[in-house]
């Protein structure tokens, strides 16, 4: 107890300033110094230096010379390596979970015990590049519908603060539904923004782009260029739209025009009924066409009379006698 509070108080007395921030990346190489100042003139084979986090599990550990596997806990085994160079330990492969402090023991072992000579602390924080925020569309837009728009951003630490859209020529910010969500094993972080926007009259194009906002810089994405058709037959210009139509109407127009104007004229020469006389017109195109209905009685009457000539004139004889 004493013992161990005494030593605590060498380690701070020993401790040489505050603790050194380094940074890495993900998956990259993070480097734990661990300079010599004080054991410059000590040979190695006296020395013993050792890297142990704050749960005092050990990382490195460079026993008299040489390197020793013993005290090294699983976790760090086969990701570190001394850097004698820089009197650095490069811990390999970083992952989010190596957050945090790191201390770093230089002892020299006496025939009489080990007197620490100095310590190094270092604070290691662990980041990622997003990945740049890339827009997309909905499917099956059109101008009138509106847009939906998300935008997403990959694999990156710590926590964004903030994602939204910016459309050309205004400073607003636009986009909601801001998601977070979290690797649960490598600890990294996704995010998605979306965007829905009726496009204003008179507007056919517009430029978005998407700016993802974290603790140390702004990420934003490419342009996106949303364009749409001017006035809009269907994706047509009034011309292109009008001409091809209006052709159309004159082909079917001329000839019912041609028919129409051939019943008037005749309706108004012989004051017969309209439908009938177009009838006969449309039906055999021709002038001298016979309407059965109309001539079969007068046909019938005629036979009659041809047929009969003496009994008729009989008839009428005996009828006008009988007066
Ligand atoms: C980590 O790096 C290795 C190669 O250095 C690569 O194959 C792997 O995909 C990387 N992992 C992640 C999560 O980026
Ligand atoms: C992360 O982004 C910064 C700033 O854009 C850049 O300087 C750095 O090289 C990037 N690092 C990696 C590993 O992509
Ligand atoms: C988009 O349109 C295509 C065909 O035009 C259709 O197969 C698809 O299901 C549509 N997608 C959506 C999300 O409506
Ligand atoms: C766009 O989003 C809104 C609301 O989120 C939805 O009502 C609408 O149907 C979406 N339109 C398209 C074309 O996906
Ligand atoms: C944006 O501003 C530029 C010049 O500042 C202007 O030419 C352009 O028409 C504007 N665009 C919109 C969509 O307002
Ligand atoms: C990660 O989380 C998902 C959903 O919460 C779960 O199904 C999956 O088993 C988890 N994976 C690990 C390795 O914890």
């Amino acid at each position: 107890m004493y013992l161990g509070i005494l030593f605590s108080v060498l380690v701070y007395l020993l401790s040489d300033a505050v603790p050194v921030k380094r940074q890495a990346y993900f998956n990259s190489t993070a480097y734990l110094p661990c300079p010599f100042t004080k054991a410059q003139n000590i040979s190695p084979s006296e020395l013993v230096v050792f890297w142990q986090d704050r749960k005092k599990s050990v990382l490195y550990e460079h026993y008299l010379g040489a390197e020793k596997l013993d005290n090294v806990n699983a976790k760090y085994l086969g990701r570190t390596s001394f850097d004698r160079d820089n009197q650095a330990l490069r811990l390999h492969n970083v992952q989010i979970n190596d957050t945090g402090f790191y201390d770093c023991f230089i002892q020299q072992k006496t025939p009489t015990g080990s007197i620490i000579l100095q310590q190094w602390e270092t604070e290691l924080s662990v980041i990622a590049n997003f990945s740049e925020p890339e827009i997309e569309e909905a499917q099956n837009e059109t101008r009138n519908t509106g847009i939906n728009l998300t935008c997403s951003s990959k694999q990156g630490y710590p926590k964004p603060t903030k994602m939204y859209f910016l459309i050309t020529n205004s400073t607003n910010e636009y986009g909601d539904n801001m998601q977070i969500s979290q690797d649960n094993v490598t600890k990294l972080f996704s995010v998605s923004v979306s965007l829905s926007l009726s496009f204003p009259d008179e507007v056919y194009n517009m430029t978005i782009v998407c700016i993802l906002e974290t603790e140390s810089m702004n990420i934003s994405s490419k342009p996106y260029n949303m364009v749409f058709s001017q006035p809009h037959f269907g994706g047509k210009t009034w011309i292109q739209t009008v001409l091809p139509s209006s052709a159309l109407c004159c082909l079917i127009l001329l000839p019912v025009y041609k028919v129409v104007k051939k019943c008037w004229k005749k309706q108004k020469q012989l004051g017969r009924p309209w439908r009938k006389t177009c009838e006969s017109e449309q039906d055999s195109g021709a002038d001298e066409s016979i309407n059965l209905e109309e001539v079969e009685p007068q046909l019938h009457q005629q036979n009659q009379m041809q047929s009969g000539d003496g009994e008729g004139l009989r008839k009428e004889l005996k009828s006008a006698s009988l007066k």
